[in-house]
């Protein structure tokens, strides 16, 4: 039986019709920002899988981490134990992030990230006895699929079956150049009620909206108007940090930090998963008591698992050589000569960059959707031509590896414009 075959006997796959998707694409084999295929067919890693992969698949400095780890201590319980890959980890993590944020505390992916923070932003009033249990999210927002990630999420056909389990959210629109002071001014009066607990948002770019990108102005604003009337602010990070947007965390760009920070994705360089939630000293200082039932009484089986922290350690060994930045600055100047070339072409709408994403819309006849059919065809075309390219229904974007070459990138940005010139034929 192929391995197709056995896949369809036992798998159920993620965001995925399981009765009408075709076959799943068959990979045996990575290296660098080469996916394998059946055949030693090459995909180009585009999207870095899932918008995890940093540094190229089978980076050797990684796979020594995981191995040496294994050999030292593979796994061991984190309530009343410690150990010092954990440790480092936090205090390197901690270096780099705003001097504010202190605290790490360790979860498995994004969504719990997030979860964390909001069960911290919830509790930290809760343990002070005031009554703040709003919650204020920008307009087409994700944070994850467990339950409180999805609650302060942009509700739609995603998420409509678990909608009636939801907490109640206030979102704010999504700001556009012209309209962002007449929605930090609906901000204002929100914050105002002094019962907002917590303000949350993706910094600088809304991913799975379609890489919606919005200024630090707009952002600094904001989490200004939050503090102000005492709410906490969660930056979502877990697509933005590690490097995405140019910097190591789209807040370098922010004056105004926020009050726990989520991360993952990057963090462990797309290969084994882990999430962190990184909280300032006066979040942490409100769970500090004689009371033992005013402790953070959230954890998982696989908290600050060894190799998962020795991978991010490696990872972050990688991120503080300097060609590391060296190369996102070299995606982001392809990416200007990308984008450029995109405005010659007549089905082109929208291209944006934050970093090394770069993202724009075709237009269709069915406006901006996710189901929308150019994604299929798109995808198809993509795949046929080696490069692995997921589209957010109309949306297109490249967020590579930054081990990219400039070959690799060009060939990406070739296959693209080939497709597009063949839509703007037909049109
Ligand atoms: C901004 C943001 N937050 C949270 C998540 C959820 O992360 P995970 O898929 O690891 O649960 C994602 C995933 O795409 C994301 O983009």
């Amino acid at each position: 039986m192929s391995l197709i075959e056995r896949d369809k006997k036992v798998v159920w796959h993620p965001f995925t019709q399981q009765q009408t998707s075709g076959d799943p694409l068959e990979i045996v084999r990575a290296e660098g920002v080469i996916l394998f295929g059946a055949n030693e067919k090459e995909y180009i890693d585009a999207n870095s899988s899932w918008w995890v992969n940093v540094h190229g698949h089978a980076h050797p400095h990684i796979g020594k981490a995981i191995s040496d780890q294994f050999q030292t201590i593979d796994h061991v319980v984190f309530a009343g134990v410690t150990h010092p890959k954990a440790v480092e980890l936090a205090e390197r993590i901690v270096a780099k992030l705003p001097a504010k944020l202190q605290k790490v505390f360790f979860s498995d992916n994004g969504s719990t990230a997030v979860e964390v923070g909001l069960k911290m932003a919830f509790q930290y009033f809760h343990n002070q006895n005031q009554d703040r249990k709003r919650v204020v999210a920008l307009d087409g927002a994700y944070h994850g699929d467990t339950f409180g990630a999805m609650s302060v999420g942009q509700r739609g056909y995603f998420n409509a079956p678990f909608e009636p389990f939801f907490f109640d959210v206030d979102y704010l629109d999504f700001p556009t150049e012209e309209d962002q002071d007449a929605i930090l001014s609906h901000a204002r009066k929100l914050f105002e009620m002094e019962d907002v607990a917590v303000l949350i948002v993706e910094p600088l770019v809304q991913g799975a909206a379609g890489m919606r990108m919005y200024s630090a102005e707009f952002l600094d604003q904001l989490t200004a108007i939050a503090h102000q009337f005492g709410s906490l602010v969660i930056f979502d990070e877990v697509m933005t940090g590690f490097g995405r947007t140019g910097k190591l965390f789209a807040m370098d760009f922010c004056e105004h930090k926020p009050d726990i920070v989520a991360l993952s994705k990057g963090l462990t360089a797309g290969v084994i998963p882990m999430g962190l939630t990184v909280a300032s000293q006066k979040v942490y200082d409100a769970f500090l008591s004689e009371e033992k039932t005013k402790a953070f009484l959230h954890g998982h089986s696989f908290t600050a698992n060894p190799i998962a922290c020795a991978v991010a350690c490696a990872s972050l060994d990688i991120f503080d050589q300097k060609e590391t930045f060296e190369n996102i600055a070299s995606i982001e100047s392809w990416g200007n000569d990308f984008i450029e070339e995109l405005n010659t072409v007549s089905c082109v709408q929208n291209t944006r960059q934050s970093g090394t994403i770069v993202a724009f819309e075709i237009e269709t006849r069915e406006g901006n959707t996710y189901f929308s059919d150019i994604r299929e065809q798109a995808y198809t075309y993509f795949l046929e031509h080696g490069v692995l390219l997921r589209p957010l229904g109309n949306t297109l974007f490249v967020n590579p590896p930054y081990s990219i070459s400039k070959k690799e990138y060009h060939r990406i940005s070739s296959v693209i414009i080939n497709f597009l010139l063949t839509i703007d034929s037909v049109s």
